[in-house]
Parts: structure tokens; C-alpha cells; sequence
């Protein structure tokens, strides 16, 4: 396991034997954190996988993640650890789904967060993640209709901030950040002035954040909307002695080390992923000995959804 001696050697041993790089996502457990070469949120990952010179890549995420690394490279070897590792998010949509949702509205742009299938990534226009979507909604012209998906609570925080009217969303949802809601949010605030909020915008609690900023509850430069990435950056800016954080309990590791003198507390201790927990320190070390689970995706569908990935990882650098 990941505290028995020699493990994280090993692990780094093998994944040097195959020519891998080993990427964690920030919810990805402590040790797999603490052992891949290079740890960060979706978009930062992806760029970092399209531009490794390993010829395998070895994803600590989600099957979506490593799909969309595999679109970006399908000539590298893909590995994630365990290929039941899904998302609830991307299961909210599927592509017949969109091609019906397309089919009411001709002409309308197709945006999808990157928590998606290849096959609706095969039918999209732009993929986003939570750091960029702002700006990959900004980047089409205005008089475009868009449709946002599968997000309910990012498509709303992009709506609002670009106050954009012909903007249509998905009523997805990830099942981990829904349950992180507004009453919580607002409890714990109110238990500690003066803390930051760091909250990701797929949280049901978003829209309560911008309220208590609104309101004056907690002062608004206290308040952020922030992906994962964004909040290890903030956290270091941040002259806060206290940060009260809204996502999956994982991504108190990375804060932790970024600005060890600050108090993070989850506002819901609860909200762990248990796909992104699928990724035990028993199954990497399996991956990069036995090269397994491999990611394939069909390659027309790779084909057709890699022009969509590929202006993501460019919008926002
Ligand atoms: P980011 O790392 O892009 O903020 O994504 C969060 C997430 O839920 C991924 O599953
Ligand atoms: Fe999907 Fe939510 Fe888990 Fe992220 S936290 S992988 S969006 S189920």
C-alpha cells in the first residue's frame, strides 16, 4: 500500500522502466499525489499530456481525463490506474442526447466542459474546463447562440459573468459539488468571519457565495469562484489566515502545501469522489507493472472531438 516502505520507489521505478509520466489530479488521494511527476487541475494536465515527450502517459483521474489525453496523443500509450474511475458529471449527457438538443437549435455553438464522453466531444465545437470556460464562452462571437454543457452551476457562474442571454445550459450536475449546498456555505461562513471562500463553480453552493459577497455577509474580495488550479494559486496570494473551501475534499492536500501557515477547512467533509478514490495506491503500482487499464477511444470519435480539445488547451494560457 501507499505507506508500506519502498512503494512510492518502486512506482516511480517501474513508470521510469515504461517511459511514463505520472499526472495526478488534485482530488487524486495524498500519496498518488505526493508520487506523480506533476499534480494539477483539468486543463493544466491536459496541456501537460499533450506536450510530454513519454511515450506513456499514466493518468491519477477520471476515464474522462485520460479519454481526452488520449485524443490529444493517440499515438502515446495511455494508462489509467483503474477504468472504473467514471464521473457522474460526464454520465449526465450522452450523444444522442446533444444530437437531438443541436437539432433545436440549428446553428448554436456547442461548448462542453471537459467532464464529458469522447462520443459527445466528437460533437462539440469547443471543450472547456472550469479555469478557461469564461473565455472559451467570451471567444465566440455574440451574436452566436451557445449551447453549455453538462454543467448546471458552471453554465450558470459563465452566464452571469459574461451576462450573456443566448446562452443555453444543460441541467447536468456532478453529485459530489451539487451536495456541497448554499445553508452549509453560508453556516460556516457565518461560524468564521474573515475567512476566505474558495468555492469551484460546479458547487450548488456557487450562487450562494456571490450572494453573501452581494450582501456584504462576507466581504466580496473575500469570495472567489475558482477551479482547482486556480484555487492552489490563490491560496498562495491569498493573506488570509483562514480559507473555508467548497469542492472535493482532495484538494485540501495541494493548499496545504502550497501555504502550510493557512487553515483550510472543508465546508463539506463529506464531499468525496469516489470515482477519483478508485485510484488506490495498490492500483498504480499495478498500472505501471502491468500496464493496465489501457484507454482506447474509437478513432473516429477521436478523430472528430480533437479540434474541440485543442482549442481548449490554447484559449486561457
Ligand atoms: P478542475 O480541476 O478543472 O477544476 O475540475 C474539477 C473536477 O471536478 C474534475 O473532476
Ligand atoms: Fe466527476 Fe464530480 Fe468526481 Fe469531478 S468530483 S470526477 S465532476 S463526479
Amino acid at each position: 500500500t501507499g505507506t508500506d516502505p519502498g512503494w512510492a520507489d518502486e512506482v516511480r521505478a517501474l513508470a521510469r522502466e515504461r517511459d511514463a509520466v505520472l499526472l495526478a489530479h488534485n482530488y487524486q488521494l495524498p500519496e498518488i499525489q505526493d508520487v506523480a511527476d506533476h499534480v494539477g487541475d483539468s486543463l493544466a494536465l491536459s496541456r501537460i499530456a499533450a506536450e510530454s515527450h513519454a511515450s506513456t502517459i499514466v493518468f491519477c483521474g477520471v476515464h474522462f481525463m485520460a479519454e481526452t489525453a488520449k485524443i490529444l496523443s493517440p499515438d502515446k500509450t495511455v494508462l489509467i490506474p483503474d477504468a472504473r474511475a467514471g464521473c457522474s458529471l460526464a454520465d449526465s449527457i450522452t450523444a444522442d442526447q446533444l444530437r437531438e438538443w443541436k437539432a433545436e437549435h440549428p446553428g448554436a455553438v456547442v461548448v462542453s466542459y471537459v467532464n464529458t464522453t469522447a462520443a459527445v466531444k466528437a460533437e462539440t465545437d469547443i471543450c472547456c474546463t472550469s479555469s478557461n470556460a469564461v473565455e472559451v464562452v467570451d471567444s465566440i462571437p455574440r451574436d452566436r447562440e451557445v449551447l453549455f454543457l453538462p454543467d448546471q452551476f458552471l453554465g450558470a457562474h459563465v452566464r452571469r459573468t459574461l451576462e450573456r442571454e443566448n446562452m443555453h445550459v444543460w441541467a447536468g450536475e456532478c453529485h459530489v459539488h451539487a451536495g456541497i449546498n448554499g445553508k452549509q456555505l453560508t453556516e460556516r461562513a457565518a461560524a468564521h468571519p474573515g475567512a476566505d471562500l474558495f468555492v469551484h463553480p460546479e458547487c450548488g453552493c456557487a450562487t450562494s457565495a456571490l450572494y453573501l459577497a452581494g450582501t456584504g455577509a462576507v466581504p466580496a474580495e473575500q469570495v472567489r469562484i475558482l477551479s482547482t488550479g486556480g484555487m492552489v494559486d490563490a491560496a498562495r496570494a491569498t493573506g488570509a489566515t483562514e480559507v473555508l473551501v467548497a469542492t472535493e475534499v482532495g484538494m485540501l492536500h495541494q493548499l496545504r502545501l502550497a501555504a502550510p501557515e493557512i487553515a483550510f477547512r472543508a465546508v463539506n467533509e463529506n464531499a468525496s469522489c469516489p470515482y477519483m478514490k478508485m485510484i488506490t495506491a495498490e492500483a498504480l503500482l499495478r498500472s505501471v507493472r502491468e500496464g493496465t487499464d489501457e484507454v482506447h477511444v474509437a478513432p473516429d470519435l477521436a478523430a472528430r472531438g480533437r479540434a474541440a480539445v485543442q482549442r481548449m488547451i490554447e484559449i486561457g494560457q
